[in-house]
C-alpha cells in the first residue's frame, strides 16, 4: 500500500432520501440529500494493466488483479465496486486499460442503508473521469456506477443513490424526476427552523433484501405491462388503473408507487413554501405505505418509526430499499435527545441490537479533494 502512486483524492457522500422510495425505477420522483459522511478514493494511474485495491476498513483485504480479467460475477465484497467501475468504463468504450492504484477510506456507515456502496463507486468513477479526462457528465457517471450494481454484480437497483451522491448540493434536497432526469435543488434547512433530521440506523439487515427488492421491481414491471403503459409514471387515471389490477399484492405495490409520487410533490410544495414542519405527515404516510402496500418494512423499522412518533417526532419513515437499514425522524431540536432515548429504550426492551443515531445535514455531492 505504501508504494501506491496517488495523483489525487476524490470524495463521494452517502445519501438520505427525504421521500420518494421505490419510485426511481418507476420513472417517478425522489428527494434525496447528500449526508456529511463520505467515501474517499485516493487514485493514481498505472500503465501495466494492473488494478491494485486497498481499503482502510477493518478486515478489508487488499486485492491486485489484471484489468483485462475483470468480468461480471467474478468479485464480491467491497472490491467489486472500484473494480466494477473500471469494468463499466471499459464496457462503455473508455480506455482505462492501463490500470490504477486505488486506496479507499470511508466514514459512511456500511449496511445502514445510507448508500455506502454508491459512495464508493461514485468516488472512483469521478476520479477516473478527472484523471483520464473522459468528459463524462455527472449523469453519465451515475449510469456507470449503476452498471456496476446492475451488470457487474447483478443487483437490479435504480439510480437514486448514484445520482444523489454525484448531484446533491449543500443545504438542499434534490427534487429529481426520473422520467427525464431533470431536477431542482430545493433549500432544506432544518436547523434554521429549530428542527433536526435524525437518522436511526436500526442495524437490522435482512437476508431477503436482494430478492425482496427484485420482486418489488418485477411486480411494478408486470403491472405496467398489464396496464399497457411504458412505466407506472405514465398512469393518468390512478383510480381506474388500481381498479383494473387484480386485488392483492400487485394492486398494493402500484398504489404505493402512485401515492408516493404524490407525497413527493406535496413535500416539495411544503419546502418551497418554507414550511418544513408540514412535511412530517408525508414522511409518516410514506412509511405506512411501504409497510402496508409495498411490504418492505420489518419490526425494527416499524419500532423506530412508531417510537419516534410517540416521542414527539413530526414524521418518520424507513429510507432506502427497506427490509432493514435506517429510518429518519423529523424532530424538534429540543425533542431530539428524548426521541433517540425512547427508540434506544424500546429497542433494548424488544431485544433488538442497539441502534445508532446520526444527524442528516444536507451536504455537498461528490468532489475532488486534492
Ligand atoms: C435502493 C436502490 C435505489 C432505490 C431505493 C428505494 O437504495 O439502490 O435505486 O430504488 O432502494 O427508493
Amino acid at each position: 500500500m505504501s508504494d501506491f502512486a496517488v495523483e489525487g483524492v476524490w470524495a463521494a457522500p452517502g445519501r438520505v432520501n427525504v421521500i420518494g422510495e421505490h419510485t426511481d425505477y418507476n420513472n417517478g420522483f425522489v428527494l434525496p440529500i447528500a449526508i456529511p459522511h463520505t467515501t474517499r478514493a485516493s487514485v493514481g494511474r498505472r500503465t501495466d494493466g494492473l488494478l491494485r485495491l486497498a481499503s482502510s476498513h477493518a478486515g478489508a483485504e487488499p486485492l491486485e488483479l489484471a484489468v483485462a480479467d475483470l468480468a461480471p460475477g467474478t468479485l464480491s465484497g467491497w472490491t467489486a465496486y472500484p473494480a466494477g467501475v473500471v469494468w463499466a468504463l471499459r464496457a462503455a468504450g473508455y480506455d482505462v486499460s492501463g490500470g490504477a492504484d486505488i486506496r479507499i477510506d470511508s466514514d459512511v456507515p456500511v449496511g445502514a442503508g445510507l448508500s455506502s456502496s454508491a459512495a464508493l463507486s461514485c468516488a472512483v468513477a469521478l476520479a477516473f473521469n478527472d484523471l483520464h479526462d473522459l468528459g463524462c457528465s455527472r449523469v453519465e457517471l451515475a449510469r456507470i456506477a449503476q452498471q456496476v450494481e446492475n451488470d457487474f454484480l447483478g443487483l437490479p437497483t435504480g439510480m437514486l443513490d448514484q445520482m444523489a451522491s454525484l448531484g446533491c448540493t449543500a443545504g438542499h434536497a434534490w427534487f429529481l424526476d426520473f422520467r427525464d432526469l431533470t431536477g431542482s435543488h430545493i433549500p432544506f434547512d432544518c436547523e434554521g427552523v429549530g428542527l433536526r433530521l435524525l437518522v436511526i440506523d436500526t442495524r437490522a439487515a435482512h437476508a431477503l433484501v436482494d430478492g425482496g427488492y427484485a420482486a418489488r421491481r418485477a411486480s411494478c414491471e408486470e403491472a405496467a405491462l398489464l396496464l399497457g403503459v411504458p412505466s407506472l409514471r405514465e398512469i393518468t387515471d390512478p383510480d381506474a388503473a388500481l381498479a383494473a389490477l387484480p386485488a392483492g399484492p400487485l394492486r398494493m405495490r402500484v398504489r404505493h408507487v402512485l401515492t408516493e409520487n404524490v407525497r413527493v410533490l406535496r413535500t416539495v410544495a411544503a419546502l418551497r413554501a418554507g414550511d418544513v414542519r408540514a412535511i412530517g405527515p408525508e414522511l409518516t404516510a410514506s412509511h405506512a405505505s411501504m409497510r402496508d402496500d409495498y411490504t418492505i418494512s420489518c419490526p425494527e423499522l416499524d419500532t423506530a418509526v412508531d417510537t419516534a412518533s410517540a416521542a414527539g417526532a413530526l414524521g418518520a419513515r424507513l429510507i432506502g430499499g427497506g427490509f432493514g437499514g435506517s429510518a429518519i425522524a423529523l424532530v424538534e431540536e429540543d425533542d431530539s435527545g428524548a426521541v433517540a432515548e425512547a427508540v434506544e429504550k424500546t429497542f433494548a426492551a424488544r431485544g433488538f441490537t442497539t441502534p445508532r443515531f446520526f444527524e442528516a445535514i444536507p451536504s455537498a455531492g461528490a468532489r475532488r479533494l486534492s
